[in-house]
């Protein structure tokens, strides 16, 4: 099959910048221009959230709906400003939603979520074999637990449409009451224990693991560690016997959305060749949260989910040594309170050397990438990690557990990468508080050797964290499916 016409329908919860809560959305906003520009022609098919809606530059009715969730609703179909053409399921009864799309104001999961997801990974499966709107897809590319019903919908109708899921983290499996199963509409013999079942309740990623064609997730190292009792979270012996049907395709960032030379939200533009622009942004930062400006005082910076998966409560015992050691620390980010008020603590205790701003914001986390010295993710686990890509076109070194996607993309500073020119960060393992000490420690010593610290940022700097050469990786998947 010649590349320009292998249609691509990728099934998603959540595309930057129309909602986000994480990478999953970055990665839905990125990899389709990536995988067009490759030879494929993607659509991105979303639930139809107010914000959805309301972001889309064009829109049209592309088919009216008589029974989802048991309502009328249509699918609408538009592009996104960089082009990206998208459905969306307009379903107010299920998607009229303007906060968090899975958990509600107390972060519990939102009720109802079953018939919400369920239903969207119902339709998306017509979609794509074209029983409505009249494009047959050759691949559906169903992302994380919300889109996991889909693979199970194509095979239930026999679709000859191939897909693949991409897992981007096993800790999200979409559990549901075993009376889920019933109102799913799929046959009795999906329920069990090579389907949807799991320990008595209904897994709608178990229902993708166990249906789709091809399963990849974010990094090659995460690949390997899903397959291990402790990193399959349950799912590792059906995850180990999937075999070849099981690889690991690295992310990558939006190269225009992240650019230091272009990025209109930083106070001052920088590059490779000339870093005066980051010695500004860093003066801006300091001055706008309040902490000392100094340029020779290494400030690290957070850009993160505050939970136990990002390790940050081990971070959070460790702002005192920080904050005494001449370090600053700028946090944003939010989640579990306990969390959030171990910082909140901090800053008020070294008010000149600790900032922590709890909320959501991205000019200001581009801020931070742009002017901080470092990032900390000291992942307890990481899928993959895009943070620590942005911060390394940003100059900005990664301090990071060596783990998944971590593993994949930060070269620690040891002597030898040192000295081959090669050391990106610096990583830590096993992932607790001690060893995460004791790389703090080694981030403030490696800045004290200036030129030492300058030759790791020109590492950063030089490294390629686009999206070309995993593009290529999924055609060639595609490809292999379809044929
Ligand atoms: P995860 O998806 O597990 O949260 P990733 O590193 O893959 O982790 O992606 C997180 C994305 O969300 C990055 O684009 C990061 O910049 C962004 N992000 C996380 N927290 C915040 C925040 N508080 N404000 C703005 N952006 C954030
Ligand atoms: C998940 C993972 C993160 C990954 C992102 C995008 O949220 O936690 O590691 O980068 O998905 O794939």
């Amino acid at each position: 099959m010649p590349q320009t016409s292998l249609k691509v329908l990728f099934v998603a919860s959540e595309m930057f910048p129309l909602i986000k809560t994480g990478g999953l959305a970055d990665v839905v906003g990125a990899l389709p221009r990536a995988l067009n520009a490759a030879g494929a022609k993607v659509t991105v098919f979303l639930p139809g959230f107010p914000k959805v809606l309301r972001g889309l530059e064009t829109s049209r009715t592309l088919a009216r709906l008589t029974d989802v969730g048991g309502r009328k609703a249509a699918l609408i179909k538009g592009r996104t400003a960089s082009g990206i053409d998208v459905i969306a399921l307009d379903a107010p009864h299920l998607f009229n939603i303007d906060g968090n799309p899975y958990l509600d104001d107390s972060g519990n999961d939102r009720a109802g979520n079953d018939i919400r997801y369920a239903e969207f990974s119902r339709i998306a499966a017509r979609l794509a074999s074209g029983d409505i709107g009249r494009v047959k897809y050759d691949i559906l590319h169903a992302h994380d637990w919300q889109a996991g019903l889909a693979p199970a919908y194509l095979k239930a109708a026999g679709s000859p449409v191939k897909s693949v899921l991409t897992v981007h983290n096993l800790a999200f499996q979409g559990l549901f009451p075993k009376e889920t199963f019933n109102g799913l509409g799929l046959p009795d013999d999906f329920y069990g224990p090579d389907g949807l079942e799991y320990w008595n309740k209904v897994s709608f990623l178990k229902a993708a693991i166990a249906y789709c064609d091809h399963i990849t997730t974010v990094s090659p190292s995460y690949a390997l560690e899903i397959q291990s009792d402790a990193g399959g979270m349950g799912f590792g012996g059906m995850l180990r016997a999937k075999g070849a049907a099981l690889s690991g395709i690295l992310n990558g960032i939006d190269l225009d959305v992240w650019n230091p030379e272009t990025d209109p939200d930083i106070p001052a533009n920088f590059g490779a060749e000339d870093l005066a622009g980051k010695v500004k942004c860093k003066a801006a930062l300091q001055t706008s949260l309040g902490l000392t400006v100094d340029p020779r005082a290494p400030l690290f910076c957070v850009v993160s989910r505050l939970t136990t998966q990002k390790g940050l409560d081990l971070l959070a015992d460790m702002t005192d040594y920080i904050a005494l050691t001449g370090g600053q620390l700028a946090l944003l980010g939010s989640g579990d309170s306990a969390i959030e008020d171990a910082f909140l603590a901090a800053a008020k205790k070294h008010p000149t050397q600790i900032a922590v701003t709890i909320g959501y914001n991205e000019p200001l986390a581009h801020r931070l990438q742009a002017g901080s010295d470092a990032i900390f993710i000291p992942s307890r686990f990481e899928p993959c990690g895009l943070t620590q890509l942005c911060a390394m076109r940003y100059g900005c070194v990664p301090v990071v557990g060596r783990t998944g996607g971590l593993n994949d993309t930060v070269i620690d500073a040891n002597p030898m990468a040192l000295q081959d020119g090669v050391a990106t960060g610096i990583q830590f393992y096993p992932i607790d508080g001690h060893n995460l000490y004791a790389a703090i420690k080694r981030a403030f010593d490696a800045y004290a050797e200036q030129e030492t610290w300058n030759r790791i940022v020109d590492n950063c700097l030089a490294q390629d964290v686009g999206w070309d050469a995993s593009a290529q990786k999924y055609m060639q998947l595609y490809q292999g499916l379809a044929d």
